[in-house]
């Protein structure tokens, strides 16, 4: 139904964000046109959805689709599909999601030697036509992903960032708000370390209404969340048949919409450390950790306030990633 009243927050938004663009690569995947759909939504801008040409018909298609459900909601955003890079030229922000998922039963880490080709040539891409673009890296196992990004593109570490934290901390609250029967708005998590059987969910800055949880239930319900939220993707690949696909993209869309707005929130990242900091003993390497997101990507890394237990864990992170990171031909 046609309205003729002005809605002003939409439009300052659509202001402020329409000249910007953004190329989501692997766009006609499950993860990607998520991703497309939900940036395009929250944003009004043009999204670029790139895919291989074998995937051509279907992301033609899939775009579609997505931009009769923009019309819906009278979005002026505009998604264009494509398999030719030029096209992506100047983004301002670029989500790689290209690659390949799990199965039932693969661990994240299994990816390694399958996504690191894509991943390399992809950056070359990047490189070449959006030199001045911030990048968002989901493909798994995603900090080693996105550390072959860095490498590849040259780019400054504040310009190269994995999504995972968030989806992670997304997972825990969703437990935690079950668990406790307590509003999800209401939960602030910390999920830190690596995506992947390493993650360090931090109970300790993890609150309900300001309070540590900790405090309000028992540590073998908080323990029963926390083993839930390492394990459920793992859980959805064993149900569906494949990875989680929503989720990671609304995840993503979130990250890219702070950049996009500037709005310095912060997020759990992963980021690239390299004896950074709070973060000493932490060599050349993509890891979780809390930051700040705004126009120039990361725009600062926060320290955690963790306790010994923590802080273990996450070193023993850093060493299965740094393990990984060796086991790289780049
Ligand atoms: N360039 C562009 N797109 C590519 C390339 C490439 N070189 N190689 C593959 N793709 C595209 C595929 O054509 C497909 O459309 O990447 C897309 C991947 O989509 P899915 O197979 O549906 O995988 P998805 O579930 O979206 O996961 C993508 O994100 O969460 C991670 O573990 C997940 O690594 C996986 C990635």
């Amino acid at each position: 139904m046609a309205g003729s009243e002005v809605n002003f927050k939409n439009l300052r938004s659509f202001q402020r964000t329409m000249a910007k663009k953004v190329t989501v690569i692997g766009a006609a995947g499950g993860v990607g046109s998520n991703a497309v759909l939900e940036i395009a939504r929250n944003n009004a801008c043009t999204v670029v959805a790139l895919d291989i040409p074998e995937a051509a018909d279907f992301l033609k298609g899939r775009m579609l689709d997505l931009s009769h459900a923009l019309a819906v909601m009278n979005s002026e955003s505009r998604i264009i599909p494509t398999t030719n890079y030029e096209e992506m030229k100047n983004s301002d922000v670029v989500v790689i999601t290209a690659g390949f998922p799990r199965k039932p039963g693969m661990t994240r880490e299994e990816l390694i030697g399958v996504n690191a080709k894509i991943i390399s040539d992809v950056s070359e891409k990047i490189k070449q036509f959006c030199p001045n673009a911030i990048v968002i890296v989901i493909t798994n196992p995603l900090d080693t992903m996105a550390y072959v990004v860095l490498k590849k593109t040259g780019f400054k570490q504040n310009r190269v960032i994995g999504m995972a934290g968030e989806l992670d901390s997304a997972r825990f609250r969703y437990l935690l708000s079950q668990k406790l029967n307590a509003k999800i708005g209401h939960i602030e998590a910390t999920v830190l370390g690596s995506h992947g059987q390493e993650m360090v969910a931090v109970p300790e800055s993890t609150t309900l209404n300001k309070k540590p949880v900790p405090d309000i239930m028992s540590e073998e319900d908080l323990d029963e969340c926390i083993t839930k939220t390492v394990g459920a993707g793992a859980e959805i690949t064993k149900l569906m048949g494949r990875s989680a696909v929503v989720a990671p993209g609304f995840a993503v869309a979130k990250m890219v919409s702070a950049i996009l707005n500037d709005t310095r929130e912060e997020f759990c990242v992963s980021a690239y450390i390299n004896n950074d900091g709070f973060y000493e003993g932490v060599e050349d390497l993509f890891i979780g950790v809390p930051a700040v997101l705004g126009k120039n990507g990361i725009e600062r890394i926060l320290q955690v306030d963790w306790e010994d237990a923590t802080k273990e864990k996450f070193s023993k992170a850093a060493k299965s990633l740094a393990t990984m990171r060796d086991a790289l031909k780049l």
